[in-house]
């Protein structure tokens, strides 16, 4: 999910840090032995900006959205968070509001009440951590070989959250296909803590005439996906999938039942955005598989978290990588499905659930996830 384009936000580049008119954008490059995998990092962001698996030919892809120009991670406009993790916390807070402990609807004077800023929906509620959320903050690399990069975060409370959350994220490569991506997080204070890594994919990577993911196959282990509001905000309901184009728990192309989506994503929207929770524990085996018959790339992720926020990237449309045949051609609606392994959202509005998103010294938060690469049998 991203901001929509009518409230996106230019950040102001001084704040970044520019060091003679320019960014030191470093970039890492791990690579598995065996050369079934590469990935390109960079630390704003500890954002992936490049992925490369060999499709059924042999021949390496590059599966995933960016830019040629990292730079542009900061300063599209449409700031379509191509690949990086995404904090303090992930998707939408309503209002950018909440209290600790958590109630519904806190008094906007209340104690113990915070306000984050709002950038998404005319003010109506955070996304993705604030107007400098995680992936627009220069990490720190920690330790680097050629398999693993680890990157720190100091998040200073400067959005408006209780307490300081020191973050750690790595990167690791493994022959057969893997990736592997943790964050570690610990607070100074009581603070909600969601995270996510905001991936992008298209397992064609454009080429061979493949401009979209509408015929990559879909498996979700989920029977239920959060009803939201105008706003994509949670009503505190579930939907129950059975009979609805939300059905993906067993298998099928992400355009199954293409024509019945319109609105599902919001007003304007066609396609998904939304949160499917797990029917089961994925930390071990998957919960999402995705693959393309045309490339036979396929992917598994496992991961330690319980929902899962698939977007179909109605609202992008921002100029390709050379290498998925750009500049002069765009990633727009449906080029791409971003596949975010996350909690439930917006549960600290939502305290019916009985979901526990606050973190503090002694309890700390931990994210993992891991996306396997083989081949459509
Ligand atoms: C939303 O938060 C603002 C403070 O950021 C507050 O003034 C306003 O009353 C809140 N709105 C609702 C409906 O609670
Ligand atoms: C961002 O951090 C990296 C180290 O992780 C450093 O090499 C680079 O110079 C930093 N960039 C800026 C603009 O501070
Ligand atoms: C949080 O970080 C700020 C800025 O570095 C520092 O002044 C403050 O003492 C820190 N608070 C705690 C509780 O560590
Ligand atoms: C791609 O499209 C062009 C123009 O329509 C066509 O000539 C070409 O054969 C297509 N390539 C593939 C691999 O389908
Ligand atoms: C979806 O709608 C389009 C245009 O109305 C129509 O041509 C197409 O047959 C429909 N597809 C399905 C699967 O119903
Ligand atoms: C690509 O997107 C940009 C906005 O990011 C827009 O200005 C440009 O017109 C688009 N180009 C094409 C070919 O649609």
């Amino acid at each position: 999910m991203l901001l929509q384009a009518a409230l996106a936000i230019t950040i102001p580049l001084m704040v970044l840090g520019q060091v003679n008119g320019e960014w030191p954008f470093d970039v890492t490059t791990l690579a598995a032995p065996d050369g079934s995998i590469t990935a390109k990092f960079v630390s704003f962001g500890a954002t992936m900006t490049e992925l490369w698996v060999k499709d059924k030919e042999g021949k390496a892809r590059d599966i995933i959205l960016g830019y040629d120009d990292n730079t542009r991670l900061l300063t599209d406009p449409a700031h379509p968070v191509f690949n990086p993790i995404v904090g303090r916390y992930a998707n939408r807070i309503k209002n950018g509001t909440f209290s600790i402990p958590i109630t519904k609807l806190p008094q906007p004077d209340g104690p113990n009440v915070y306000h984050i800023p709002t950038n998404d929906h005319d003010g109506q509620d955070t996304l993705h951590g604030g107007i400098y959320g995680w992936d627009r903050r220069n990490w720190t690399i920690t330790e680097k070989s050629e398999t693993s990069v680890t990157y720190r975060h100091f998040d200073a409370a400067d959005e408006g959250f209780p307490g300081n959350v020191t973050a750690f994220a790595t990167h690791t490569v493994e022959n057969g296909g893997v990736l592997k991506t943790t964050v570690h997080a610990s607070a100074t204070e009581k603070t909600p803590i969601m995270l996510t890594q905001h991936i992008y994919w298209n397992l064609d990577a454009f080429q061979d005439n493949s401009s979209d993911i509408l015929s990559h196959h879909l498996q979700v282990d989920s029977s239920r996906v959060v009803e939201v509001d105008g706003d994509a905000i949670p009503t505190g309901a579930f939907i129950d999938v059975e009979g609805t184009p939300f059905d993906f728990k067993d298998a099928k192309t992400i355009d199954w039942d293409w024509n019945q989506t319109a609105g599902l994503c919001g007003g304007g929207c066609s396609g998904y955005d939304n949160c499917w929770i797990y029917d089961h524990d994925h930390s071990t085996t998957p919960g999402v598989t995705l693959w393309s018959d045309k490339s036979g790339i396929k992917l598994d992720i496992t991961s330690n978290n319980p929902a899962v926020q698939v977007y179909t990237a109605y609202w992008l449309d921002t100029p390709r990588k050379v290498v998925h045949g750009g500049p002069s051609l765009n990633y727009t609606s449906y080029s791409a499905v971003a596949i975010e392994q996350e909690g439930y959202i917006d549960a600290i509005n939502t305290p019916e659930w009985g979901v526990d998103q606050i973190y503090y010294p002694g309890k700390d938060f931990d994210w993992s996830s891991t996306y396997t690469f083989s081949l459509v049998e």
